[in-house]
């Protein structure tokens, strides 16, 4: 049996595979995220701990006899998360998540200094680690003088559960200091931030075993001491290891709390003008491509949550048969927006409301924005040499079968639906902990699930769509001026 740990932003969740690979249950517990002021978003690390131990509890109570033979676990988590401790790893304060915006003027000094888009080959978003860093040192100093060790959000699970400083290259990929092509930390780019290598963590790849499980927590779950953690991975390198997306044209669409378009690359191909991350993937010498829009379904919960009805209640109005759009717009970028823009100022907008935009119409148009925001990523791929034939659609607003409609339609791409089945990252964090367990090949592993479905593009509505879609591209500069 094998254990994926997956600590999302909005809760933990512990999946157990045995050896063949079949998924045999589940544990959740619920996470919340803090916003004390526009733009922040920030999660207290000890709360991590405790979801991750009642997830376990969860799983375990479901399924005791198989969790007794836990051999491996891999880890997975929300990436570029600031965890900063202290030289007795105390945490210095909450961690700044990865949609926290508020390091814009940090990320833009930093991106102005070259050597951070030749050697991380990213943009240095204001939702990465190292600006974060920075706006910690201007504006929290004396917590600043106290890091000993900045970790990401899964690699401070890892320290609960083994004891030692980790992290891979997926995750570390995302934090603006790594030398994403040579899969190394840059001293530079940690001298530009006033740190050096001694307050990272040591690196492996995703698949390498990193650190034993503590003895007290493994007698407390009752399994063996000692059973090897998996580096694991970043949450979208996690769940590219769960869908198969490792090989040259394999791509996912993720309907998360973010969205994210995903593509594996074969090689390193960095393209930062064009706002694609490149990063590198949890598999050696690989790497791959996404575009990012930071608010996905985090906008249909947000319009669930002023409405009073629940993002299942709200998808259920629209039925399952694609609407043409009606004229009102929804600009998703309720936290700025990353790709295409690398905008964090940038707000959201409902555009075109009128008497009788009834609340159906609003939800229409939310899973319609959202649509096209993955379709300005697409668009950013091909700039970045990445065209994309079809796609499989993974995370919980995949649910509504009108959404992966409206992605279809909006891509003009077929959008397959795997299999009943768990294949999102707490799948592939099991996986990459199988694999450093067993020393397994990471290729036979990590392959496809079957597809279920496929949802082809609305032929009678692709017009249309096409049209929606030129309208909503030219609402970004209009509501851009009017925020500025
Ligand atoms: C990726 C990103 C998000 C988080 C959310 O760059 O910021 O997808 O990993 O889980």
């Amino acid at each position: 049996m094998y254990l994926g740990l997956d600590l999302g932003t909005s809760g933990v969740k512990a999946l157990l595979i045995d050896a063949g690979q079949t998924v045999i249950g589940s544990g959740h517990a619920s996470l919340d995220v803090s916003r004390l002021h526009p733009g922040w978003s920030e999660q207290n690390p000890d709360d991590w701990i405790r979801a991750c131990e009642e997830a376990v509890a969860d799983l375990k109570a479901r399924h005791p006899r198989e969790f007794a033979a836990v051999k491996g676990i891999g880890l997975s988590g929300h990436m570029h998360g600031a965890t900063l401790l202290d030289a007795a790893d105390k945490v210095l304060r909450p961690c700044i998540l990865w949609n926290d915006t508020r390091s814009h003027a940090e990320a833009a000094v930093l991106d102005a200094d070259p050597r951070f888009r030749a050697l991380t080959g990213n943009i240095v978003f204001p939702g990465f680690t190292a600006p974060k860093l920075a706006w910690v040192k201007n504006n929290e100093p004396a917590v600043f003088a106290e890091v000993a060790k900045v970790l990401l959000p899964k690699d401070f699970l890892r320290l609960w559960l083994t004891g030692e400083h980790i992290s891979e290259m997926s995750d570390s990929a995302g934090t603006s200091w790594l030398d994403v092509g040579k899969r190394r930390w840059s001293a530079d780019l940690l001298a530009a931030t006033s740190l050096d290598e001694k307050q990272m963590p040591s690196l492996v790849e995703g698949t390498q075993k990193a650190g034993a499980l503590r003895a007290d927590l493994a007698s407390k779950w009752g399994i063996p001491a000692g059973i090897p953690i998996a580096g694991g991975a970043g949450d979208n390198a996690a769940s590219a290891c769960g869908m198969g997306t490792v090989g040259a044209s394999h791509a996912f669409v993720s309907l998360g709390t973010s969205g994210v378009l995903f593509a594996a690359n074969a090689s390193y191909l960095p393209n930062p003008a064009s706002a694609v991350h490149t990063f590198c993937h949890a598999l050696p010498n690989t790497w791959h491509q996404m575009g990012v829009i930071l608010s996905a379904t985090d906008s249909l919960n947000w319009l669930s949550e002023i409405t009073g009805k629940s993002a299942g209640e709200l998808t259920a109005e629209l039925g399952d048969t694609l609407k043409a759009p009606s004229g009102v717009s929804f600009l998703p970028y309720l936290s700025g927006e990353r790709t295409p823009y690398n905008d964090s100022a940038i707000r959201g907008a409902f555009t075109g409301l009128a008497h009788e935009s009834s609340r159906a119409v609003l939800t229409q148009a939310v899973l319609e924005g959202v649509a096209f925001a993955f379709r300005d990523s697409l668009e950013a791929l091909a700039t970045a040499g990445t065209t994309l034939t079809r796609v499989t659609a993974i995370g919980g607003g995949s649910r509504s079968r009108y959404w992966l409609k409206a992605i279809a339609t909006a891509l003009q791409l077929p959008v397959d639906i795997p299999a009943d089945g768990d294949f999102g990252a707490a799948f592939g964090a099991a996986r990459l902990g199988l694999i450093a367990a067993t020393g397994a090949d990471p290729l036979q592993i990590c392959t496809a699930p079957r597809t279920d479905a496929t949802i082809e593009p609305d032929a009678a509505l692709g017009g249309v769509y096409a049209e929606a879609y030129q309208h909503y591209r030219a609402l970004y500069p209009a509501i851009k001026v009017t925020t500025a």
